[in-house]
């Protein structure tokens, strides 16, 4: 109830950075394995095709979040951070994860309904970092203002990918 009552919205973030503890907390919550005998995840899915990466754009590099090993894999060294969001604060806030639907994981859905299936899987996802910030007094807004082509080059996302949302967390301002 707590939780919910503190959800919100803050587009003003501190530079400081996150501990990886936080951060491995952050995206265990956003979509971490929480039946691992199971294989099932925080987030719901649309027949469970699990469907939905989270990339990481930190200051030093770019990851993925491999949920399985509660691993960063890396993708791309340097801050690429600018490039997260058409708005000023993405460039200087610690932490952006870019949620990306892989249509190919759909298995049997119509093309015209996959879009609204990623649309909804990510942003499952993307409430739950809502709800983990505002319990730990994270500063946190989810964004559609992203340039998903320049993204997806940076991501080095497949033709199946599509980016769907971002979010930007850090400490408040
Ligand atoms: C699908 C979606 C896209 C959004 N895109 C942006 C965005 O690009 N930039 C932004 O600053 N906020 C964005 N928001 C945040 C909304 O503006 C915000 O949730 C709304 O104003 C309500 O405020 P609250 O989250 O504090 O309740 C988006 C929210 C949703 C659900």
């Amino acid at each position: 109830m707590q939780a919910l009552n503190d959800r919100k919205s803050s587009r003003e973030f501190d530079d400081k950075t996150l501990p990886l503890q936080e951060l491995s907390d952050l995206l265990w919550a956003a979509d971490g394995l929480n039946r691992p005998t199971e294989g099932k995840h925080t987030a719901p899915s649309a027949s469970n095709w699990q469907d939905i990466d989270i990339y990481v754009i930190l200051v030093e590099g770019v990851y993925l979040y491999d949920a399985t090993l509660s691993q960063l894999k890396p993708v791309a060294a340097g801050d690429f951070r600018a490039s997260a969001g058409s708005q000023d604060f993405v460039a200087t806030a610690p932490i952006n994860l870019v949620f990306v639907s892989d249509y190919a994981r759909m298995k049997n859905a119509k093309e015209e309904i996959k879009p609204i299936y990623a649309a909804a899987d990510a942003a499952f996802v993307a409430e739950n970092v809502y709800v983990y910030c505002a319990s730990a007094d994270l500063a946190v807004v989810v964004r559609a203002s992203v340039d998903k082509e320049k993204l997806a080059g940076i991501l080095l996302l497949s033709p199946t990918q599509n980016v769907v949302l971002a979010q930007t967390v850090g400490y408040p301002k």
